[in-house]
Protein backbone atom coordinates (compact mmCIF):
# COMPACT_ATOMS: atom_id res chain seq x y z
CA UNK A 1 0.00 0.00 0.00
CA UNK A 2 1.40 3.35 -0.78
CA UNK A 3 -0.62 5.02 2.16
CA UNK A 4 -0.04 4.43 5.60
CA UNK A 5 1.78 4.57 9.26
CA UNK A 6 5.79 4.49 7.76
CA UNK A 7 7.48 1.29 9.11
CA UNK A 8 10.94 0.29 9.36
CA UNK A 9 10.94 -1.93 6.10
CA UNK A 10 9.60 1.00 4.09
CA UNK A 11 13.28 2.34 3.77
CA UNK A 12 14.00 -0.37 1.08
CA UNK A 13 14.42 1.03 -1.63
CA UNK A 14 14.59 -2.27 -3.79
CA UNK A 15 12.41 -3.90 -4.85
CA UNK A 16 10.91 -0.92 -6.44
CA UNK A 17 7.48 -0.93 -6.28
CA UNK A 18 6.03 2.37 -7.83
CA UNK A 19 8.53 2.46 -10.21
CA UNK A 20 6.82 5.45 -11.77
CA UNK A 21 8.00 7.56 -8.42
CA UNK A 22 11.43 6.70 -9.37
CA UNK A 23 11.37 7.41 -13.02
CA UNK A 24 10.20 11.00 -11.80
CA UNK A 25 12.88 11.49 -9.15
CA UNK A 26 15.30 10.44 -12.27
CA UNK A 27 13.53 12.92 -14.91
CA UNK A 28 13.29 16.05 -12.28
CA UNK A 29 17.31 15.38 -11.04
CA UNK A 30 18.00 15.69 -15.09
CA UNK A 31 15.67 18.93 -14.98
CA UNK A 32 17.93 21.05 -12.87
CA UNK A 33 18.43 24.26 -12.74
CA UNK A 34 19.77 27.14 -11.66
CA UNK A 35 18.20 31.05 -11.07
CA UNK A 36 20.87 33.18 -11.66
CA UNK A 37 21.48 30.82 -15.32
CA UNK A 38 19.14 33.58 -16.23
CA UNK A 39 19.97 37.13 -17.57
CA UNK A 40 17.36 38.88 -15.97
CA UNK A 41 18.67 42.04 -15.86
CA UNK A 42 18.83 42.32 -20.47
CA UNK A 43 14.85 42.17 -19.43
CA UNK A 44 14.34 45.59 -17.32
CA UNK A 45 14.75 47.98 -20.85
CA UNK A 46 11.39 46.45 -21.52
CA UNK A 47 10.34 47.09 -17.91
CA UNK A 48 10.88 50.64 -18.59
CA UNK A 49 8.89 50.44 -21.56
CA UNK A 50 5.96 48.32 -19.90
CA UNK A 51 2.79 50.29 -18.81
CA UNK A 52 1.30 50.29 -14.84
CA UNK A 53 -0.76 48.10 -15.44
CA UNK A 54 1.55 45.69 -17.01
CA UNK A 55 3.53 46.18 -13.84
CA UNK A 56 0.78 45.32 -11.53
CA UNK A 57 0.72 42.24 -13.48
CA UNK A 58 3.61 41.21 -12.65
CA UNK A 59 3.61 42.42 -9.35
CA UNK A 60 0.71 40.72 -8.62
CA UNK A 61 2.03 37.21 -9.83
CA UNK A 62 5.29 37.66 -7.74
CA UNK A 63 2.97 38.68 -4.80
CA UNK A 64 1.50 35.05 -5.06
CA UNK A 65 4.02 32.65 -6.20
CA UNK A 66 6.45 33.49 -3.86
CA UNK A 67 4.62 32.65 -0.82
CA UNK A 68 3.03 29.62 -3.15
CA UNK A 69 5.66 27.91 -3.18
CA UNK A 70 6.41 27.56 0.29
CA UNK A 71 3.05 26.68 0.96
CA UNK A 72 3.18 23.59 -0.98
CA UNK A 73 6.32 22.51 0.80
CA UNK A 74 4.35 22.68 3.91
CA UNK A 75 1.85 20.85 2.11
CA UNK A 76 4.33 18.09 1.30
CA UNK A 77 6.24 18.21 4.44
CA UNK A 78 3.20 17.61 6.64
CA UNK A 79 0.50 16.50 4.61
CA UNK A 80 1.74 14.33 1.77
CA UNK A 81 5.10 13.10 2.96
CA UNK A 82 4.35 11.71 6.38
CA UNK A 83 1.21 9.77 5.49
CA UNK A 84 3.36 7.67 2.52
CA UNK A 85 5.18 4.45 2.73
CA UNK A 86 6.77 4.56 -0.93
CA UNK A 87 10.52 5.33 -0.19
CA UNK A 88 10.62 6.44 -4.14
CA UNK A 89 7.60 8.46 -3.22
CA UNK A 90 9.71 9.80 -0.55
CA UNK A 91 12.61 10.22 -2.91
CA UNK A 92 10.56 12.38 -5.48
CA UNK A 93 9.03 14.65 -2.56
CA UNK A 94 12.44 15.43 -1.55
CA UNK A 95 13.23 16.52 -4.95
CA UNK A 96 10.07 18.73 -5.16
CA UNK A 97 10.89 20.22 -2.06
CA UNK A 98 14.08 21.50 -3.56
CA UNK A 99 12.76 22.52 -6.61
CA UNK A 100 10.20 24.34 -4.88
CA UNK A 101 12.10 26.17 -2.54
CA UNK A 102 14.75 27.15 -5.85
CA UNK A 103 10.89 28.70 -7.56
CA UNK A 104 10.97 30.64 -4.45
CA UNK A 105 14.56 31.80 -4.83
CA UNK A 106 13.74 32.40 -8.46
CA UNK A 107 10.72 34.67 -8.30
CA UNK A 108 12.97 36.56 -5.33
CA UNK A 109 15.32 36.98 -7.93
CA UNK A 110 12.65 38.70 -10.20
CA UNK A 111 11.93 41.40 -7.12
CA UNK A 112 15.63 41.89 -6.57
CA UNK A 113 16.07 42.73 -10.01
CA UNK A 114 12.68 44.38 -11.43
CA UNK A 115 12.63 47.64 -9.55
CA UNK A 116 9.70 46.59 -7.22
CA UNK A 117 9.43 47.41 -3.35
CA UNK A 118 9.54 44.09 -1.45
CA UNK A 119 8.19 44.55 1.06
CA UNK A 120 4.79 46.15 -0.48
CA UNK A 121 4.92 43.46 -2.46
CA UNK A 122 5.33 40.82 -0.28
CA UNK A 123 2.09 42.30 1.83
CA UNK A 124 0.11 42.17 -1.01
CA UNK A 125 -1.08 38.11 -0.03
CA UNK A 126 -1.67 39.09 3.34
CA UNK A 127 -4.26 42.34 2.02
CA UNK A 128 -5.68 41.81 -0.80
CA UNK A 129 -8.97 39.37 -0.23
CA UNK A 130 -8.68 37.63 -3.79
CA UNK A 131 -5.15 36.32 -2.74
CA UNK A 132 -6.22 35.81 0.90
CA UNK A 133 -9.44 33.65 -0.19
CA UNK A 134 -6.83 31.40 -2.09
CA UNK A 135 -4.40 30.77 0.69
CA UNK A 136 -7.36 30.14 2.80
CA UNK A 137 -8.61 27.56 0.79
CA UNK A 138 -5.12 25.84 0.81
CA UNK A 139 -4.83 26.27 4.47
CA UNK A 140 -8.28 24.55 5.30
CA UNK A 141 -7.46 21.68 3.64
CA UNK A 142 -4.18 21.32 5.00
CA UNK A 143 -5.22 22.06 8.80
CA UNK A 144 -6.43 18.59 9.69
CA UNK A 145 -2.50 17.00 8.76
CA UNK A 146 -1.11 19.49 10.47
CA UNK A 147 -3.42 19.04 13.76
CA UNK A 148 -2.04 15.80 14.33
CA UNK A 149 -5.30 14.24 13.88
CA UNK A 150 -5.72 12.21 11.01
CA UNK A 151 -5.64 8.82 11.49
CA UNK A 152 -4.25 7.53 7.68
CA UNK A 153 -5.94 4.02 8.53
CA UNK A 154 -9.26 5.28 8.52
CA UNK A 155 -11.81 5.98 5.64
CA UNK A 156 -11.97 9.83 6.80
CA UNK A 157 -7.80 10.13 7.45
CA UNK A 158 -7.42 8.76 3.63
CA UNK A 159 -10.55 11.18 2.42
CA UNK A 160 -8.96 14.42 4.17
CA UNK A 161 -5.07 12.99 2.35
CA UNK A 162 -7.25 13.29 -0.67
CA UNK A 163 -8.75 16.29 -0.42
CA UNK A 164 -5.59 18.17 0.79
CA UNK A 165 -3.52 16.49 -2.38
CA UNK A 166 -6.24 17.79 -4.83
CA UNK A 167 -6.61 20.97 -3.06
CA UNK A 168 -2.45 21.61 -3.47
CA UNK A 169 -1.25 19.59 -6.19
CA UNK A 170 -4.62 19.45 -8.99
CA UNK A 171 -5.87 23.05 -8.20
CA UNK A 172 -3.01 25.22 -6.88
CA UNK A 173 0.06 23.76 -8.66
CA UNK A 174 -2.32 22.30 -11.58
CA UNK A 175 -4.49 25.01 -12.29
CA UNK A 176 -4.01 28.60 -10.17
CA UNK A 177 -0.71 27.82 -11.41
CA UNK A 178 -0.46 27.90 -14.80
CA UNK A 179 -2.91 30.05 -15.03
CA UNK A 180 -0.17 32.65 -13.82
CA UNK A 181 2.11 30.79 -16.31
CA UNK A 182 -0.14 32.02 -19.24
CA UNK A 183 -0.16 35.37 -18.36
CA UNK A 184 3.64 35.53 -17.40
CA UNK A 185 4.63 33.92 -20.54
CA UNK A 186 2.12 36.41 -22.42
CA UNK A 187 4.68 38.86 -22.65
CA UNK A 188 6.86 36.73 -24.24
CA UNK A 189 4.52 35.80 -26.57
CA UNK A 190 4.42 40.10 -27.40
CA UNK A 191 8.41 39.94 -27.09
CA UNK A 192 8.79 41.53 -23.87
CA UNK A 193 10.35 40.07 -20.89
CA UNK A 194 11.93 37.04 -22.62
CA UNK A 195 14.62 36.27 -20.11
CA UNK A 196 11.72 36.11 -17.22
CA UNK A 197 9.94 33.79 -20.25
CA UNK A 198 12.24 31.80 -20.16
CA UNK A 199 12.58 31.07 -16.13
CA UNK A 200 8.76 30.43 -16.03
CA UNK A 201 9.53 28.04 -18.89
CA UNK A 202 11.98 25.60 -16.50
CA UNK A 203 9.31 26.50 -13.60
CA UNK A 204 6.36 25.09 -15.76
CA UNK A 205 8.97 22.12 -16.72
CA UNK A 206 9.21 21.01 -13.00
CA UNK A 207 5.45 21.66 -12.39
CA UNK A 208 4.67 19.55 -14.94
CA UNK A 209 6.31 16.61 -13.14
CA UNK A 210 5.13 17.81 -9.79
CA UNK A 211 1.30 17.36 -11.29
CA UNK A 212 2.53 14.13 -12.79
CA UNK A 213 3.62 13.03 -9.67
CA UNK A 214 0.19 14.12 -7.31
CA UNK A 215 -1.60 12.66 -10.69
CA UNK A 216 0.13 9.41 -9.80
CA UNK A 217 -0.24 9.42 -6.63
CA UNK A 218 -4.02 9.69 -6.39
CA UNK A 219 -4.87 7.18 -9.16
CA UNK A 220 -2.46 5.23 -7.32
CA UNK A 221 -4.52 5.38 -3.86
CA UNK A 222 -8.11 4.79 -5.44
CA UNK A 223 -6.90 1.90 -7.03
CA UNK A 224 -5.71 0.46 -3.56
CA UNK A 225 -8.80 1.89 -1.69
CA UNK A 226 -11.26 1.33 -3.55
CA UNK A 227 -13.91 1.79 -0.32
CA UNK A 228 -13.29 5.40 -1.40
CA UNK A 229 -14.38 5.27 -5.02
CA UNK A 230 -18.16 6.30 -3.99
CA UNK A 231 -20.18 8.49 -6.53
CA UNK A 232 -20.45 10.69 -3.24
CA UNK A 233 -16.42 11.27 -2.56
CA UNK A 234 -16.34 12.03 -6.59
CA UNK A 235 -18.94 14.76 -6.25
CA UNK A 236 -17.02 16.01 -3.29
CA UNK A 237 -13.86 16.03 -4.90
CA UNK A 238 -15.18 17.96 -7.85
CA UNK A 239 -16.35 20.36 -6.12
CA UNK A 240 -13.43 20.75 -4.48
CA UNK A 241 -12.03 21.81 -7.82
CA UNK A 242 -15.02 24.24 -8.91
CA UNK A 243 -14.53 26.29 -5.39
CA UNK A 244 -10.70 26.16 -6.36
CA UNK A 245 -11.66 27.35 -9.77
CA UNK A 246 -14.12 30.08 -8.61
CA UNK A 247 -11.27 32.03 -6.56
CA UNK A 248 -9.13 32.10 -9.23
CA UNK A 249 -12.41 33.82 -11.20
CA UNK A 250 -12.13 36.53 -8.86
CA UNK A 251 -8.48 36.63 -8.35
CA UNK A 252 -7.63 37.26 -11.74
CA UNK A 253 -9.98 40.17 -12.07
CA UNK A 254 -8.11 41.76 -9.28
CA UNK A 255 -4.68 40.96 -11.33
CA UNK A 256 -6.63 42.66 -14.82
CA UNK A 257 -8.15 45.51 -13.11
CA UNK A 258 -8.09 46.87 -16.89
CA UNK A 259 -6.63 44.73 -18.97
CA UNK A 260 -3.67 45.02 -20.91
CA UNK A 261 -3.03 44.31 -24.43
CA UNK A 262 -4.13 41.03 -26.26
CA UNK A 263 -5.25 39.83 -22.62
CA UNK A 264 -7.94 40.34 -19.93
CA UNK A 265 -9.60 38.70 -17.18
CA UNK A 266 -12.13 37.10 -19.43
CA UNK A 267 -9.77 35.48 -21.62
CA UNK A 268 -7.18 34.24 -18.85
CA UNK A 269 -10.84 32.67 -16.86
CA UNK A 270 -11.57 30.87 -19.43
CA UNK A 271 -7.83 29.37 -20.12
CA UNK A 272 -8.37 28.69 -16.61
CA UNK A 273 -11.43 26.61 -17.02
CA UNK A 274 -10.10 24.65 -20.26
CA UNK A 275 -7.28 23.58 -17.79
CA UNK A 276 -9.90 22.68 -15.34
CA UNK A 277 -11.48 20.46 -17.65
CA UNK A 278 -8.76 18.53 -18.55
CA UNK A 279 -7.29 17.58 -15.05
CA UNK A 280 -11.01 16.81 -14.51
CA UNK A 281 -10.75 14.29 -17.21
CA UNK A 282 -7.17 13.34 -16.27
CA UNK A 283 -8.84 12.16 -13.24
CA UNK A 284 -11.70 10.34 -14.41
CA UNK A 285 -14.05 13.04 -13.77
CA UNK A 286 -16.37 14.51 -16.56
CA UNK A 287 -15.72 17.87 -17.77
CA UNK A 288 -17.39 20.81 -15.93
CA UNK A 289 -16.76 24.06 -18.38
CA UNK A 290 -16.61 22.75 -22.37
CA UNK A 291 -14.84 25.91 -23.42
CA UNK A 292 -11.88 26.57 -25.89
CA UNK A 293 -8.66 27.11 -25.18
CA UNK A 294 -8.57 30.84 -25.75
CA UNK A 295 -4.50 30.51 -26.16
CA UNK A 296 -3.71 28.23 -28.06
CA UNK A 297 -0.13 29.83 -28.58
CA UNK A 298 0.45 28.41 -25.32
CA UNK A 299 0.78 25.29 -27.16
CA UNK A 300 4.43 25.58 -27.92
CA UNK A 301 5.34 26.61 -24.25
CA UNK A 302 3.55 24.34 -22.29
CA UNK A 303 -0.29 23.00 -23.69
CA UNK A 304 -1.65 20.43 -21.02
CA UNK A 305 -2.11 17.98 -24.52
CA UNK A 306 2.03 18.17 -24.53
CA UNK A 307 2.19 17.24 -20.99
CA UNK A 308 0.35 14.01 -22.20
CA UNK A 309 3.06 13.22 -24.21
CA UNK A 310 5.85 14.26 -21.70
CA UNK A 311 7.46 10.20 -21.40
CA UNK A 312 7.04 9.88 -24.81
CA UNK A 313 8.97 12.76 -25.86
CA UNK A 314 12.54 13.03 -26.39
CA UNK A 315 13.46 15.91 -23.60
CA UNK A 316 16.50 17.59 -25.87
CA UNK A 317 16.66 20.67 -24.52
CA UNK A 318 18.64 21.83 -21.67
CA UNK A 319 19.01 18.89 -19.00
CA UNK A 320 21.15 17.90 -16.36
CA UNK A 321 22.77 14.41 -17.04
CA UNK A 322 21.36 12.67 -13.76
CA UNK A 323 24.54 10.24 -14.31
CA UNK A 324 27.56 12.45 -14.41
CA UNK A 325 25.87 15.82 -13.42
CA UNK A 326 27.23 17.73 -16.63
CA UNK A 327 25.01 20.24 -17.70
CA UNK A 328 24.11 19.96 -21.73
CA UNK A 329 22.44 22.40 -24.14
CA UNK A 330 21.66 25.71 -23.14
CA UNK A 331 18.62 26.02 -25.04
CA UNK A 332 15.85 28.67 -23.13
CA UNK A 333 13.00 26.89 -24.47
CA UNK A 334 13.02 23.51 -23.23
CA UNK A 335 10.47 21.04 -23.93
CA UNK A 336 7.92 21.26 -21.41
CA UNK A 337 6.07 17.77 -21.02
CA UNK A 338 3.87 15.07 -18.63
CA UNK A 339 2.16 11.99 -18.31
CA UNK A 340 -0.07 9.64 -20.09
CA UNK A 341 -3.93 10.09 -19.42
CA UNK A 342 -4.89 7.98 -16.72
CA UNK A 343 -7.41 5.46 -18.17
CA UNK A 344 -9.17 4.79 -15.02
CA UNK A 345 -10.06 7.45 -12.42
CA UNK A 346 -11.99 8.61 -9.92
CA UNK A 347 -15.24 6.70 -10.78
CA UNK A 348 -13.76 4.00 -12.36
CA UNK A 349 -13.08 0.52 -9.98
CA UNK A 350 -9.91 -0.13 -11.65
CA UNK A 351 -7.09 2.26 -12.17
CA UNK A 352 -4.31 1.81 -14.19
CA UNK A 353 -0.28 2.70 -12.95
CA UNK A 354 1.41 4.02 -16.01
CA UNK A 355 4.88 2.76 -16.38
CA UNK A 356 6.70 6.14 -18.01
CA UNK A 357 9.13 5.04 -20.35
CA UNK A 358 12.70 7.08 -19.52
CA UNK A 359 14.06 9.60 -21.86
CA UNK A 360 17.79 8.96 -22.23
CA UNK A 361 19.97 11.77 -20.78
CA UNK A 362 22.48 13.47 -23.38
CA UNK A 363 25.45 12.33 -23.54
CA UNK A 364 24.40 8.86 -23.41
FE1 LIG B 1 6.91 25.53 -7.72
FE1 LIG C 1 5.19 22.58 -7.71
Amino acid sequence: MILGKASPDDTNLHPLRYKWAYDLYMQAVRNTWFPHEIALKEDLEDWAKMTEDERHAVKFLMAFFNPAELIVNRSIALGIYPYLKSPECHLYLAKQMWEEANHCVAFEYVLQTFPLDREKVFAIHLEVPSMKAKENYINRYMKRMTEDTLDIETVDGKKDFIRNLVATNLVMEGIWFYSGFMVALSFRQRNQLRNFGSMINWVIRDESLHLKFGMNLLHNILEENSELLTEEFATEIQNIVIEGVNLEVAYNRDLFPNGILGLNADYVNQYVMYVTDRRLEELGLPKHYNVTNPAKWMSTATDVFELVNFFEAQNTSYEVDGHSGATSGASHAPKDGGAPVMEAGINAKKAETPAPTQTAPIGE
